[in-house]
């Protein structure tokens, strides 16, 4: 009888720890403005960085026309005017350009030659890389709900000691 109420909730415990501490999250390669050639007039970026969550680690790809456009890494007040002297970084390669994340922070690109104020500019907002992602939901919404995996564990592991 003692060994049957102690199974349970162990069994609880160990299906919660395969649930909620498994795999980590692998970089991901976000198309800016969401396609193969989208950095370019007529995006809305605002509107396409807001669908989407960006970590450390997880990369930008932009996919230009290079005669035309370019990709400047500025500060927020050159983002929010368009200033496209003394940048931070200067992106641009071939047009089929990446660029890697690796600080929890915000980002600002904007194209130079005048473009910026067309409409190509984009913030990026980049949160810390999340401890442990649920292995069993590899969706985007898994990302929100795993944010609370602390708590539910705590929770079992409650449980489990009030019912030993
Ligand atoms: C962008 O939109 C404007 C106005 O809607 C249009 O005149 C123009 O042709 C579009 N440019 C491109 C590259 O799609
Ligand atoms: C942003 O960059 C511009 C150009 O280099 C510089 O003049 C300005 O002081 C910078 N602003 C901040 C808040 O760092
Ligand atoms: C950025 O780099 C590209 C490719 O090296 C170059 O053609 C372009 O002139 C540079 N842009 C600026 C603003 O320095």
């Amino acid at each position: 009888m003692e060994m049957k109420r102690k199974t349970i909730p162990c069994l609880m415990i160990a299906i919660a720890m395969g649930f909620f501490c498994t795999e980590s999250r692998d970089p991901v390669l976000h198309r800016v403005g969401g396609g193969r050639y989208t950095w370019r007039t007529n995006v809305s970026f605002t509107e396409w960085a807001s669908h989407d969550q960006f970590y450390k680690g997880d990369w930008l790809y932009f996919g230009f026309n290079k005669q035309l456009y370019s990709v400047l890494e500025v500060n927020k007040t050159s983002y929010q005017n368009c200033i496209d002297r003394d940048f931070i970084m200067n992106i641009t390669r071939g047009g089929r350009d990446v660029f890697q994340l690796l600080e929890a922070k915000p980002y600002y690109f904007i194209s130079g030659k005048g473009f910026c104020s067309r409409g190509m500019k984009v913030a990026i907002n980049v949160e810390e890389l999340p401890p442990e992602v649920p292995g069993f939901l590899m969706t985007s919404r898994a990302f929100t709900f795993h944010k609370h995996s602390h708590a539910v564990f705590s929770l079992l592991l409650t449980m489990a000691w009030v019912f030993t």
